[in-house]
């Protein structure tokens, strides 16, 4: 049964007020984008065609009225409200009906990723999964914003922890994760952290106490961006820029991951890029590899 997947895209996102008091973050630009293009484009890069997409009851409409039904893209959106951020892991039982009984996959809807070939064939193996749950895990040097990963000499993983005062690792859990069916009850089971939150450290522990759980480092030649903060929503805004201006392909299209993959043809991508503006950068970029 083929992997289906999950962008959350809620929370307040306090930290980037007044930016988004009135707006939801993963609206915002990065770029010449909105945010949730990233997040998207992995998933489909992963090879995912069945997307729900999770947001508030505020933002669900606007994010709706961005992506639509997702068949220009050859893919199949749908949508979903989350009353109040109450973690993570809540993401599944949201999604309990659109699973049904197919593994599963999230991605959060402020990370992005950027990679490679290797990386693209990793996402895909993943997206394969049959039994256990795949994570990914990536070096950074604050590792205490993040859930923690810690290994031992031959990489076998000991322990995950939620934003640990003390890490015992620098392998900071990225906002990506698969899993095979049984998320949806491992996520039911799972009591509220003392912030109140369902965690996915609790179900990503919950797979590894069953020797289930398979953390794969991201090497340097893959970059996941933070996009938390006022700078690091500059940061990524101009590394996609540099990318994109000296290799002339965009990065984190849908549109164009849709072409790549066969799932709309030619004249579906010129239909849709009739709807943008003639003197859009971004329209141009999208030419480039139509015309290539
Ligand atoms: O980015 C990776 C990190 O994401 C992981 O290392 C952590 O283990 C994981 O807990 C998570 O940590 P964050 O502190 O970054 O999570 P945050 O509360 O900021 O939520 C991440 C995104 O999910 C954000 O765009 C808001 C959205 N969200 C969050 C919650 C709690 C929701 O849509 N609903 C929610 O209930």
């Amino acid at each position: 049964m083929p992997m289906k997947g999950i962008i959350l895209a809620g929370g307040r996102a306090t930290r980037l007020y007044p930016v988004t008091k009135v707006t939801s973050k993963q609206l915002l630009p990065i770029y010449n984008k909105p945010m949730i293009y990233y997040p998207l484009s992995t998933l489909m890069e992963a090879g995912i065609r069945d997307i729900l997409i999770i947001s508030t009851p505020h933002d669900l409409p606007l994010i709706e009225e961005l992506l639509g039904s997702g068949e220009n893209l050859g893919i199949n959106l749908m949508y979903k409200e989350q009353i109040n951020p109450n973690g993570l892991a809540e993401a599944f039982i949201i999604a309990e009906e659109f699973i049904g009984t197919s593994p599963c996959s999230l991605i959060l809807g402020d990370n992005l990723f950027f990679g490679s070939g290797n990386f693209k064939k990793t996402i895909k193996q993943a997206a394969d999964i049959k039994n256990g749950a795949e994570i990914f895990a990536y070096k950074v040097d604050k590792p205490e914003s993040y859930g923690v990963v810690e290994f031992d000499d031959s990489y076998e993983v000991l322990s995950i922890e939620e934003k640990p005062t003390y890490p015992k690792s620098n392998h900071a859990v990225t906002g990506l994760y698969f899993y095979d069916n049984d998320v949806i009850e491992i996520a039911k089971s799972i009591a509220p952290s003392d912030r109140g939150e369902l965690e996915i450290t609790d179900v990503n522990s919950c797979y590894l106490e069953q020797k289930k759980l398979y953390v794969s480092l991201l090497g340097t030649g893959t970059a996941w961006l933070d996009t938390g903060t006022h700078d690091s929503l500059i940061e990524a805004s101009s590394f996609v820029r540099t990318i994109e201006n000296r290799q002339g392909t965009p990065i984190g299209s849908p549109e164009a991951i849709a072409f790549e993959n066969k799932w709309i043809d030619h004249n579906s991508i010129s239909e849709l890029l009739e709807s943008y503006a003639y003197d859009n950068s971004y329209r141009e970029l999208l030419l480039k590899i139509l015309n290539n």
